[in-house]
C-alpha cells in the first residue's frame, strides 16, 4: 500500500452519496435469492458481474432495479445495510447519510415497514459494533409520478425520526426538479433536509441545477458537477455554502470519464466538494477507493484529500458539535500521519 492509499483509508470521512440498494454485492444477492426461493438467471458471481456493462445512467438503472427483487423481508434489508456499514467503517467512514429507494420496493408489493425497519436495525447495530453513525435519506424515484412521490412521503411520516432528508434519483431525462416542487416543499415543512441528484451531462443539466438551487432551495446537491459550465451558478452555490457530492468512479461508468478535471476545478474554486461511492457494488469502489482513484487521476496530495474529507463533514447534516469533533479528528489524523 502506498502512503497515499493508506492515508485515504485511515482518513476520517463522511459518506454523503450512497444508495443502499447500490451496495448489493453479487454474493449477498445469491444468499438472499436462496433465502427467498428466487431463481436467478445468472448462476455465478462472474455471470452477474458480466451484466455490469453500463455506458450511461439508463443502462445502469436497467440492471440496478431488477436486482432488487431479492430484497423482501426486513431481515434482507437489515443484512444489506449491515454489510455496507461494516465495509464502510473498514474504509474510514465515520458517518454515512445513505439514500434508500422505498418506491423500488413498495411498487413490487414489499411493505414500507420492511424496508425502513430493516435499515434502521442495521444502523443501530453497526453503531454499537463498528462505531459508525448512519442516517437515512428517502430518495424519490423521479421517473414515477409526483402523486406517487407525495404518497410515499406521507407513508414515511410515521417514521420521521428515522429519516433525515429527502432526495431525488433515477432517470433525470424528462424528469426535472420542478416536477417535484410540491413534494419537496411539503418535506421541508415537515422538517426534512433536501437534496436532489443533478446527474452528469444530462439534457438540461444547467437548467436543472438552477432549479434545485433557486427554486427548490436544496441543502445539498448530488453530483452537480456540470455547474462548472456556469460561473453565476458557481458563485450562487458558493455564497450558500452548498455541498456537492461527487462520485468519481461512478462517473467513469455512466460517462467516458471520472470528470476529475471538473471536480478538482470546483474544489479549487472553493465549493464544498466531497467524494463518495454512489453504487459501490456495481461500480467496484467504496469511499476510500474513490478518494484514491481521484487522487491518482488528478495528482492530488494528502492535503487535498484532507480538504475533501473536511468538506464531507461540513456538507453533512451532523449537528455542529458532532461535526466539529470529526473535523478535530481529521486534524489529529493528519498531524499523526505527517509526523510518522
Ligand atoms: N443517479 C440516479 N439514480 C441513481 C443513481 C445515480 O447516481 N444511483 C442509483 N440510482
Ligand atoms: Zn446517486
Amino acid at each position: 500500500m502506498t502512503d497515499l492509499v493508506a492515508f485515504a483509508h485511515g482518513l476520517p470521512k463522511a459518506e454523503l452519496h450512497l444508495h443502499l440498494e447500490g451496495t448489493l454485492e453479487p454474493e449477498l444477492k445469491f444468499e438472499l435469492a436462496a433465502r427467498n426461493g428466487i431463481e436467478l438467471t445468472e448462476k455465478t458471481v462472474d455471470e452477474v458481474r458480466a451484466t455490469y456493462n453500463f455506458h450511461d445512467l439508463t443502462s445502469f438503472l436497467q440492471v440496478y432495479y431488477p436486482a432488487m427483487g431479492v430484497l423482501q423481508t426486513a431481515d434482507d434489508f437489515r443484512d444489506l445495510a449491515y454489510a455496507y456499514l461494516k465495509k464502510a467503517a473498514s474504509q474510514g467512514t465515520r458517518h454515512a447519510e445513505m439514500f434508500f429507494d422505498p418506491q423500488a420496493h413498495t411498487s413490487r408489493g414489499v411493505p414500507f415497514a420492511n424496508v425502513i425497519g430493516g435499515y434502521r436495525r442495521a444502523i443501530v447495530e453497526a453503531r454499537a459494533e463498528f462505531g459508525i453513525e448512519g442516517e437515512l435519506i428517502l430518495c424519490i424515484l423521479r421517473d414515477f409520478s409526483a402523486e406517487f412521490a407525495m404518497a410515499t412521503l406521507m407513508e414515511a411520516l410515521p417514521y420521521k425520526d428515522w429519516i433525515i432528508g429527502l432526495g431525488l434519483d433515477s432517470d433525470e431525462r424528462g424528469n426535472p426538479p420542478s416536477k417535484f416542487a410540491a413534494v419537496f416543499a411539503r418535506a421541508k415543512a415537515e422538517g426534512f433536509l433536501l437534496t436532489m441528484h443533478c446527474d452528469i451531462d444530462q439534457e438540461g443539466s444547467i437548467e436543472n441545477i438552477r432549479q434545485v438551487i433557486e427554486d427548490i432551495q436544496v441543502d445539498r446537491i448530488d453530483h452537480g458537477t456540470n455547474i462548472v459550465e456556469n460561473d453565476d451558478l458557481v458563485e450562487a452555490a458558493k455564497a450558500r455554502g452548498l455541498g456537492f457530492t461527487t462520485c468519481p468512479i461512478s462517473n467513469s461508468f455512466v460517462t467516458e470519464q471520472m470528470k476529475a478535471e471538473e471536480i478538482v476545478s470546483l474544489l479549487r474554486r472553493g465549493l464544498k466538494i466531497s467524494v463518495n461511492s454512489d453504487d459501490p457494488a456495481y461500480f467496484g469502489g467504496y469511499i476510500a477507493d474513490n478518494y484514491v482513484a481521484l487522487a491518482e487521476q488528478a495528482e492530488l496530495d494528502i492535503a487535498d484529500l484532507a480538504q475533501i474529507a473536511r468538506n464531507s463533514f461540513e456538507a453533512s447534516w451532523l449537528t455542529p458539535g458532532r461535526r466539529d469533533a470529526y473535523l478535530a479528528e481529521i486534524d489529529a489524523y493528519v498531524a499523526a500521519f505527517t509526523a510518522a
